[in-house]
């Protein structure tokens, strides 16, 4: 046992390389913790490790013993595989806890499993939180971004430690309650969603210089590490610049050039876009995002089309400008945002949830996977009022986007006709022309739906009648 007299404040259930960091990080910031895995061996490698904050540790064996270390009210954070793991571990604690205490889940959690945790502990007298942490291994040690949904009351006795563990951005904590129950996972799977758009969109554009312009890895891998220097400035362009300069140890090759290109995915992704469509929205490039994941995995299949089509493009197009696939870079990833904004105000009026969005953008300044110097820009555009709930309409951004307009109608055209495949980026386009159609073709589709099943048309004169004289 550690030399503490005092109970923890805070437990933590989870010693995988997110709980192990998230624990270290509690502790160096000097609150106490209890925490307990259940493989006991896990618990005893990580405090043999823990070094100089060995002292701020309570290693625990069991449930019993964990909650017995807890000050009152108890709190203690889950850090397991997301579903029924969790549901495993709450069922655990829960009769052991007494009215008052509060759970408090930090894995990438369904919102809809997060309301439905919250309801059924509160009706037992018992608090639970959905929080959303990221920044991966590296933030969790040193400075996640943390998104907090459930009672604001609990949430307060245990805001010192988490504004306390969270990154910072210009000394404001990257961590904030967003409302109750689901709302801080749901801030986190949007988080996610946009993440998966701006990986994706990065990856075609690597595609174009890699297949198109012939350039070798590191080549574009330098190219990233100077656009990382200008508006594009973020984490994701940051390490794919290091990514595309790195060599494999083993064959000397380039590193991403011995990568299966085939992508995985948890679930936060495909959550953004089933939850958007439910709500009758549609972002685009996350699914875009997510679609492409899911194509990337059908290896063979797309072998065996490369036999039979071949890949040689049917023309031969010019090639845009390197300063074009910066700009088209930089509009399309506006949209991502721009969508993922839209898709977390639809959720805070259908939910009730009244998300601070600007506050949303606020907290991923830092720590984060989607961390960019836009954000700021974003936040202060949000917090002055969005047109039509649309980032890409604020006065703060037409310019942007009229900026870099024509660069990504040219990287789209280009790959178009190059047979280069770039879903994202097309997305974002077509959504944007889309979004600035005053008059767009549904007539028809409202004309066809009233042909075959009567289902009626609204006129644009107003007049009397919806049905038009197709069985006359
Ligand atoms: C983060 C990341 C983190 C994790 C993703 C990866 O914010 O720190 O998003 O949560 O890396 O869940 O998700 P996929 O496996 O679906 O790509």
């Amino acid at each position: 046992m550690s030399q503490l007299n005092t109970k923890a404040r805070i437990g933590l259930i989870g010693l995988g390389v997110m709980g192990a960091n998230l624990s270290l990080n509690i502790a160096e910031k000097g609150f106490p913790i209890a925490v307990f895995n259940r493989t006991g061996s896990v618990t005893d490698e990580f405090i043999a490790e823990s070094g100089d904050l060995r002292d701020a540790l309570v290693p625990t064996k069991t449930y019993e013993e964990l909650v017995a270390a807890l000050d009152s009210p108890r709190a203690v954070i889950i850090m397991v595989k997301a579903g029924g793991p969790v549901d495993a571990v709450i069922d655990a604690l829960v009769p052991l806890l007494e009215e008052g205490d509060m759970i408090i889940d930090a894995g990438n959690a369904d919102f809809h499993d997060t309301r439905r945790r919250e309801a059924a502990l509160r009706e037992q007298g018992l608090n639970f939180i959905g929080m959303g942490v990221s920044g991966g291994e590296e933030g969790a040690r040193h400075g996640p971004s943390i998104m907090v949904g459930g009672n604001p009351a609990s949430y307060e006795t245990i805001r010192d430690i988490i504004e306390a563990i969270s990154a910072k951005h210009e000394g404001d904590p990257c961590a904030a309650h967003f409302g109750p129950d689901g709302a801080g996972h749901f801030v986190k799977t949007v988080h996610n969603g946009i993440e998966y758009a701006d990986m994706q969109m990065i990856a075609e554009i690597y595609g174009l210089l890699r297949d198109g312009a012939h350039q070798a890895p590191d080549e574009i891998g330098a190219l990233f590490e100077r656009w990382n220097k200008g508006p594009l400035n973020s984490y994701l362009v940051e390490i794919s610049g290091k990514v595309l300069q790195a060599y494999d140890p083993a064959t000397g090759k380039p590193m991403v050039e011995v990568i299966v290109d085939k992508a995985g995915q948890k679930g936060t992704g495909r959550w953004t876009a089933i939850e958007a469509l439910t709500l009758g929205q549609s972002p685009s490039t996350i699914e875009a995002a997510v679609a492409a994941r899911s194509w990337s995995s059908e290896k063979e299949t797309r072998l065996v089309g490369a036999e039979i089509f071949g890949t040689e493009p049917e023309f031969r197009p010019t090639l845009p400008k390197e300063s074009d696939f910066e700009e088209a870079l930089l509009v399309a990833k506006l949209v991502a945002y721009d969508q993922g904004f839209k898709l977390l105000k639809a959720a805070s009026d259908h939910y009730d949830w009244g998300l601070d969005l600007a506050r949303a953008a606020e907290v991923w300044r830092e720590g984060c996977i989607i961390r960019s110097a836009l954000l700021d820009d974003m936040a202060a555009a949000i917090r002055s009022g969005l047109p039509q709930d649309q980032l890409i309409f604020s006065p703060d951004f037409i310019a942007h986007v009229k900026g870099g307009l024509s660069a990504l109608r040219r990287v789209v055209s280009y790959a178009t006709s190059a047979g280069l495949p770039v879903p994202a980026l097309s997305n974002a386009l077509a959504y944007f022309d889309t979004m600035r159609q005053g008059r767009g073709t549904t007539d028809l589709i409202q004309a066809q739906r009233d042909f075959f099943g009567a289902h009626g048309f609204e006129r644009t004169d107003g007049g009397e009648g919806k049905h038009g004289p197709w069985h006359a």
